[in-house]
Formats: structure tokens, C-alpha cells, sequence
């Protein structure tokens, strides 16, 4: 298929975009590289672009005979969402909503659109199901839901497929060493404690010790994102015109905070200087996914459910990229 891209040189995107070429299929990748690399995607096939110049977008859309779309180039920031609520629906919303004008004006009727657990809020149930009902309870959670009742609205209006990935907390690196994660800010737990076990950042600290979990701090379901990238390829390939389609994503494993520093000190064979700080507004205690969905119809097979592999493949990164990809 010939795949467009938007948000392809970001954390997610680049992983996905490396996967798709290996399964043969054509890509254009759209960014503005506000946040993501150059140099993390095939330089002839990036298109420097934004979702909110609409004639950008629909000319670069235009230019070849895309079957499909994916939709990254979203911003991803729970705790920003809560200060910048403006940044979130301008971007994941009101811009995101070109993509689709654009894909209706190019005669592009398929996409897979990034969502998330944050669609769910506060869990009533867990594991989490693609059926638990939608109460986000930040922003950033409330817009996704935004784009995806949109995509529902537009498959009954106009026909178009789209299989919206409702990911749980997307961590580790390329095995290879190649890929990885280089958010500026960072604000994600697992790089957070590898930069303490490397000296970047002399400690992390521990949002919140009273949580009602077994021992006091969050718990959370890491995906590898090399499983998370597979995912879309399979959705990708799986879905017909007019489908519908949500899947969760996680290995349905929880890890609290501290175990996620005890595997980190393991696998680094270093100490993670951290402490004790006060919660984190707008975190569940847990959020843990059912993922059957997706193994029973695509035969989703994650190869890094462990978090111990998600942690070494994340560590080789740093480790060998101190400075990211240093742009
Ligand atoms: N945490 C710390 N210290 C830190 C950073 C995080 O204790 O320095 C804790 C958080 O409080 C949370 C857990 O580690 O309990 C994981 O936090 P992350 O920031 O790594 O990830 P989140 O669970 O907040 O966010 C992820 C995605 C979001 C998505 C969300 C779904 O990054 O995009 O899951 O709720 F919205």
C-alpha cells in the first residue's frame, strides 16, 4: 500500500514508518518536526509539513495515490493538556480535522489514528476493555475522544475505514539500536529513569507513595514500541472501507513505579538515585489493558511483552544515543 505519514518522524511514527518499509509497503512521512527527528526517517521521504496549512496538506496528499493514511502528529502531554488546553484542541482536533478534509479531497478512504488510554479516564474496570466506557478526565484524553467519535462520524457519512490504536504506556527502542525515544521535554517514567542510572538527571522522583496499589505508587501497562508500531502495520493491512475499528493496546501486566526503578536498577546494574514527591494531578492509580481484541482478529503477538526487555532495549538506546538523536 502507499502509506501517508503524518507525525512519522516522531517517537511512535518512525518506528511504524521503519516497520511499513520492511513490509514492503510505499510511504510519504508529513512533519513539521516541531517534535520529531529528520534523521529518524528516510530523508527522500519526508515532507516537511503542518496539519494546520490545509493547502500544504492537501497538495502533498494529492501528489501520489495514497490507499491510507496514519495519523501521529498529535501532542501527547497529560500534565500539559491541564495549563495549554488550547495547544491540545487546536492541534489534536481543529488540525487534526484537516487531515481528514484533506483525505476526503485526495479520495483517501482509510486511516489508523493514534488514541489512547487517557480516552478512558479513571477505570470503573480493570483490565480495561475497548468497551469500558469513555470518560476522560484531562484534555488531552478529551480530544482524542473528539477525533475518534469524529472518525466514526465521517466512516457513516462518507464511507471512510479507520481502526482508532488505544495505546497504554509506550516505551523501549528499536533492538537494533537505531531508534528511540528523544522527547524534549521528557516526561515519561522509563527514559526518566535511565537518566538517572546515566547521571543526566541526578534523581527521579516517585509521583505520589499513597496510591491504593501494593505498594503506594501508579501502576501502569508498558508496550514495547516495536509491538505498538506492529500493531498498525496489522490494522493497516486488516481493515476494508467503511470499518470501524477500536483496539487497545498493552500486555495486560501492570508494574508500579518502584518496579519499574527495581527492573531499571537490574538491567543497568546501576543505583537510580530517585525520591518520594507528591502525586501527579490527573493520574489514575492504574491502568492496565486487555489486549485480547486485537490478538483474537489481527493475531497481534507481542515479541517484547516482558518489561524487563522493554527496559534493556530502551537502555542500549541511551546508552549508545546520550544526546538523542542530537538535533
Ligand atoms: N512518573 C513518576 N515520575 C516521573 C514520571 C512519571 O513517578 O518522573 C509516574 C507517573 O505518575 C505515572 C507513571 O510514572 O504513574 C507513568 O508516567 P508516564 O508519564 O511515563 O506515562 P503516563 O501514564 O502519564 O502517560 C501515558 C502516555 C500518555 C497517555 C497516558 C494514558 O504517555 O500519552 O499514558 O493515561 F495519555
Amino acid at each position: 500500500m502507499n502509506v501517508f505519514v503524518a507525525g512519522g518522524a516522531g517517537y511512535i511514527g518512525s518506528h511504524t514508518v521503519r516497520l511499513l518499509l520492511e513490509a514492503g509497503h510505499e510511504v510519504t512521512v508529513y512533519d513539521n518536526l516541531s517534535e520529531g527527528h529528520a534523521s529518524s526517517v528516510p530523508v527522500a521521504r519526508l515532507v516537511r509539513g503542518d496539519l494546520a496549512d490545509l493547502d500544504t496538506l492537501t497538495a502533498a496528499m494529492r501528489a501520489k495515490p495514497y490507499d491510507a493514511a496514519m495519523h501521529f502528529a498529535a501532542n501527547c502531554y497529560v500534565g500539559e493538556s491541564v495549563t495549554e488546553p488550547q495547544k491540545y484542541y487546536v492541534n489534536n482536533v481543529s488540525n487534526a480535522l484537516n487531515l481528514l478534509r484533506a483525505m476526503r479531497a485526495a479520495d483517501v478512504g482509510k486511516i489508523v489514528f493514534s488514541s489512547t488510554a487517557a480516552t478512558y479516564g479513571t477505570p470503573v474496570a480493570t483490565p480495561i476493555t475497548e468497551s469500558h466506557p469513555q470518560q476522560p478526565i484531562n484534555p488531552y484524553g478529551r480530544t482524542k475522544l473528539m477525533f475518534e467519535q469524529a472518525l466514526a462520524d465521517y466512516s457513516r457519512a462518507y464511507g471512510i475505514g479507520y481502526a482508532a490504536l488505544r495505546y497504554f504506556n509506550a516505551a523501549g527502542a528499536a533492538p537494533d539500536g537505531t531508534l528511540g525515544e528523544d522527547h524534549d521535554p521528557e516526561t515519561h517514567l522509563i527514559p526518566l529513569v535511565l537518566y538517572a542510572a546515566m547521571g543526566k538527571r541526578d534523581q527521579v522522583s516517585i509521583f505520589g507513595t499513597d496510591y491504593d496499589t501494593p505498594d503506594g505508587t501508579c501502576v501502569r501497562d508498558y508496550i514495547h514500541i516495536y509491538d505498538l508500531a506492529q500493531a498498525h502495520i496489522l490494522a493497516l493491512e486488516a481493515m476494508r472501507p467503511g470499518d470501524r475499528r477500536t483496539y487497545n493496546l498493552g500486555n495486560g501486566s501492570g508494574y508500579s513505579v518502584r518496579e519499574v526503578i527495581d527492573t531499571a536498577a537490574k538491567v543497568t546494574g546501576r543505583e537510580i538515585p530517585h525520591n518520594e514527591a507528591q502525586r501527579r494531578p490527573g493520574d489514575p492509580a492504574v491502568l492496565v489493558a486487555s489486549s485480547e481484541k486485537i490478538v483474537r482478529e489481527l493475531g497481534w503477538k507481542p515479541r517484547f511483552p516482558h518489561l524487563e526487555s522493554i527496559i534493556e532495549t530502551a537502555w542500549r538506546w541511551h546508552r549508545e544515543h546520550p544526546d538523542g538523536y542530537g538535533d
